[in-house]
Parts: C-alpha cells; sequence; structure tokens
C-alpha cells in the first residue's frame, strides 16, 4: 500500500557534477569584526577586496573556473615557441569545429578582441546595435567613436518577466534604427549570447534567424558574443520548440553559423583562467585584425597568450559543449535561484545561466538609484558571511557621455556568479541562508556615497563611504 502511493509521486530528476574531485584548495574564514575592516579598506567596494578575506567568491565566473585533468595534462603541451606555436594550431582546429569561424585572431581576453575589432570596423558617428550593452563592449565601441544603442526586447529591462528569451532582439527596434541612421553608419550588430547585464539571458534561434534575415537585407554584419553561447544552447534545447532534439554542440554550431564573426572571453564557457580570441569569417577583416593584433596583444599566433593557454581552451572548447556538463552548470545556478525564490528573495526570473541575479530595486526598496542600492546590497552580504558578489546597476552603468549623469538603469542587480566546477550545492546552501538573513533585516541597509571615480569602467574600482 505504501509502496504504491511512494510510486504515484512525480519523480524528481536531479542533477549531478559530472565529475569528481581530484584536488582541493583550503577556504579562510573569517569573522564579522575582520570582514567590517576589510570592507573599509577596499572602500565598500567587493572588487577591492582581498580574496583570501573571502569565504565564497562569487564575483565573477571569469577565469575563476577549475580546469579537468585533461585540460591540466594539456597545459603540460604548451610549445612556447614565439611564433607558429602548435598550441594555435590546436585552438584554431577548436574554433573552427565547434564555432565554425573561419579565421582565429588570439587576444589575451575578451576585451582584447573587442579593442580590435572595434577599431577595425567603428567610425566616428557610426551607430552600434545589439542585445543591451555589456560594459568593455561598449566602452570600445564608444572609444572608437560609435554609439551603442539597445535593441532588446523590453521584457528584459523587468526583472518579473518570465519570458524564456530575454536576450531576443526586438526587430522593431532594430528596424527603427536602421532607418534611422541608415545601414552606412551601422558597422554591425553585435548580438550576446547569452546576455549577462540582462541576468544570463539567452536568444531563441528563431529570433537571430530573423536579425539575419533583417540584417542580409541591409547588407550589415552580426558580431556575436560567445562568450557564454554553451549556456545559451543549453536554453534553447530545454525551451524551443523544434531543437529538444539537437545536440548542444549543434545548437551552438548553429548560433555562430548566423554570424559573421566573434569577440570571445574564453574565460567564461571555455572553462580556463585566461585567454579570448577574435574570428571572422572575411578574408580582408581578418588581414586587417592581423595587423593590429601584433600592436596591441602579440603575434598573431599567440595575441597575449602563453602556448599552455591556448591548449587549455582548446581542450575546454570540447568541453564546454558537453550535455552533462552544461546540465549541471546551469542546473547548479538554478538550485541557488529557485533556493532564493523560496526564501521570498526578489530575484531576477527566470533564473540566468551564469548567475543568480538580486533585484536589488526590490529588495531596498527604501534606497534611492543614487545611493546605489546593489552596491549596498553586495557589501552587505559580504559582512554578512564572507560571501562576495558583484553590483551590476548604477555603478556599474556608468554616466552617459552626452549629461555626465549617472545612467540609472532599469535594471539595478548584485549577481551571484557561479565559477564552473568550483563550488558544491552545500556552499549554495550557505550562499542561500546568508542572502536570507540580509533579506530578514533589508530595513536597516543604508545607502552609500561614491567617493572616488575613475572614468572609465568605474565599478572595477570606485570607493565608496556609508551614509548616515
Ligand atoms: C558578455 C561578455 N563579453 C565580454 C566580456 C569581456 O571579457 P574579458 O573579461 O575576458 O575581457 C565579458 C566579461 O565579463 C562578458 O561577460
Amino acid at each position: 500500500m505504501e509502496d504504491d502511493d511512494r510510486s504515484k509521486k512525480p519523480r524528481v530528476k536531479s542533477w549531478a557534477e559530472p565529475f569528481k574531485i581530484k584536488m582541493v584548495e583550503p577556504l579562510k574564514m573569517t569573522t564579522r569584526a575582520e570582514r567590517e575592516v576589510a570592507l573599509r579598506d577596499a572602500g565598500y567596494n567587493t572588487f577591492l577586496l582581498r580574496s583570501e578575506d573571502v569565504y565564497i567568491d562569487l564575483l565573477t565566473d571569469s577565469g575563476t573556473n577549475a580546469m579537468s585533468d585533461r585540460q591540466w595534462a594539456g597545459m603540460m603541451l604548451g610549445d612556447e615557441a614565439y611564433a607558429g606555436s602548435r598550441n594555435f594550431y590546436h585552438l584554431e582546429a577548436a574554433v573552427q569545429e565547434i564555432y565554425g569561424y573561419r579565421h582565429l585572431v588570439p587576444t589575451h581576453q575578451g576585451r582584447g578582441a573587442e579593442h580590435i575589432l572595434s577599431k577595425i570596423l567603428i567610425s566616428p558617428g557610426d551607430i552600434v546595435p545589439g542585445n543591451m550593452y555589456f560594459t568593455t563592449t561598449r566602452l570600445h565601441q564608444e572609444l572608437a567613436g560609435g554609439t551603442f544603442v539597445d535593441v532588446i526586447i523590453d521584457e528584459a529591462h523587468d526583472p518579473k518577466s518570465e519570458h524564456p528569451f530575454k536576450g531576443n532582439v526586438d526587430l522593431v527596434k532594430l528596424r527603427r534604427v536602421i532607418d534611422e541612421h541608415g545601414s552606412q553608419k551601422i558597422p554591425y550588430v553585435c548580438i550576446a549570447t547569452t546576455v549577462n547585464m540582462a541576468g544570463g539571458q539567452p536568444i531563441s534561434l528563431a529570433n537571430l534567424r530573423e536579425v539575419r534575415e533583417l540584417c542580409d537585407a541591409h547588407g550589415i554584419r552580426i558580431i556575436h558574443d560567445p562568450t557564454r553561447v554553451a549556456e545559451n544552447a543549453y536554453f534553447i534545447k530545454e525551451r524551443e520548440p523544434g531543437c529538444e532534439q539537437m545536440s548542444i554542440a549543434e545548437i551552438v554550431r548553429a548560433l555562430c553559423d548566423l554570424t559573421d564573426g566573434c569577440t570571445m572571453s574564453a574565460k567564461k564557457d571555455a572553462l580556463v583562467n585566461i585567454g579570448g580570441f577574435l574570428a571572422l569569417n572575411d578574408d580582408d577583416l581578418f588581414d586587417k585584425a592581423r595587423n593590429l593584433v601584433v600592436v596591441y596583444e602579440g603575434l598573431h599566433t599567440y595575441g597575449g597568450m602563453a602556448g599552455r593557454d591556448m591548449e587549455a581552451v582548446a581542450i575546454g572548447l570540447h568541453e564546454s559543449v558537453e550535455f552533462e556538463h552544461i546540465k549541471a552548470r546551469v542546473g547548479q545556478v538554478a538550485y541557488l535561484g529557485h533556493k532564493l525564490q523560496d526564501i521570498g528573495v526578489p530575484v531576477v526570473l527566470p533564473i540566468g545561466g551564469h548567475g543568480v541575479f538580486l533585484d536589488a530595486l526590490a529588495f531596498l526598496p527604501h534606497l534611492d538609484q543614487d545611493v546605489y542600492p546593489a552596491q549596498a546590497l553586495a557589501a552587505e552580504i559580504y559582512l554578512e558571511s564572507g560571501v562576495r558578489a558583484m553590483e551590476r546597476g548604477n555603478v556599474s552603468s556608468g554616466r552617459d557621455p552626452a549629461t555626465g549623469m549617472n545612467r540609472r538603469p532599469k535594471l539595478e542587480l548584485v549577481r551571484l556568479t557561479l565559477p564552473r566546477r568550483v563550488y558544491t550545492q552545500a556552499h549554495m546552501d550557505v550562499t542561500a541562508e546568508s542572502v536570507a538573513e540580509v533579506h530578514d533585516r533589508r530595513a536597516s541597509v543604508k545607502g552609500l556615497r561614491m567617493v572616488y571615480e575613475p572614468p572609465q569602467l568605474r565599478f572595477f574600482q570606485a570607493r565608496f563611504e556609508p551614509i548616515g
């Protein structure tokens, strides 16, 4: 009888890590008094904390991944020749096979690729539409004289909207930008998979196909930011009708095939600690990029990376499209997100691919955006437990170059970002409990005043003081 009852319950399908742990790195636990001193010394900016003062480090998923034994073995096969390293050719073959782009220009990390691409494609006065800005990408576009225009769907700016593809482009907005400025002024449309600043939200294949059609009709290139394309592919497999039977590798390839080239930060999906590249299909553009990479990064067969690092990226790219890996990666993020949701903490929905994003405006409704609620919340979470998160709101968004005012973006978020293959489910439980503690006493959290503001990418080095 009992057995019968049990058999009627829906089975919960658990995800589990498709690896076992071979080496561990001890973590330091701190007292609240020690964290108060560390936070004050860091100017209430989690970027300025020493990592040894952090217990669970959810600042970023960038370069913080644990490499596999295959990648470490690959590191020993580094060919550190100045020119023509065999690891470059391995990386080139991996990029051609997995992403399908013809030409590879290695760079030290993603922004190195963004710098070179912006220099070769953008002229002063140009317009670059994209599915939401990313900090370094937009800055390089602006430094080259361009202006970024956001053409993402409105739902992306609404933390509560459960649209399954909040990374989609609004075709009406894109058409309007093309009509207003003319295709001559648009060197490319910039497409991110997934969209970091929207909360790790995916774009659908169907939407990207429509963007391709529109761009083809006007002779406009599409440049892809595939930094987290495997996570995007997983969401497509889970959510997009007709894609259930496709492999992650097939979806990744289908996304890349709709674009003309990419700027890649290998420090995320590719499961390494450093690296990036620019990849292009066009022969002439490739030639220009190769000429410039020697000025800013290094020779065109290493571009700022050691041979061993290129080997680790090549192997990591293959691992990034393994289904069990990406299922566990996104599953762990969802585990933390749903735990926080159950506690009643306001989070961006649906839960994203690389992190859980707390809605700081809903969490701290008593704070105006110009006293930086997300910055204050990240600081408070650190004080509570030593968990390090990152602000993604008014500080990250910076000032409007035309008005000099804070941009006050619609999304004022704290990002709890999960490094790949690093933390356990118990770490997620502790993180959720720490956020819950802060949530219980949220009315007492005070805003911050910025007392030092760097001119560019201010979120990295700005310093703050508590108000009152
Ligand atoms: C979507 C996206 N593009 C580009 C970059 C820049 O890459 P990197 O940090 O390797 O310079 C990042 C880094 O966080 C990113 O998330």
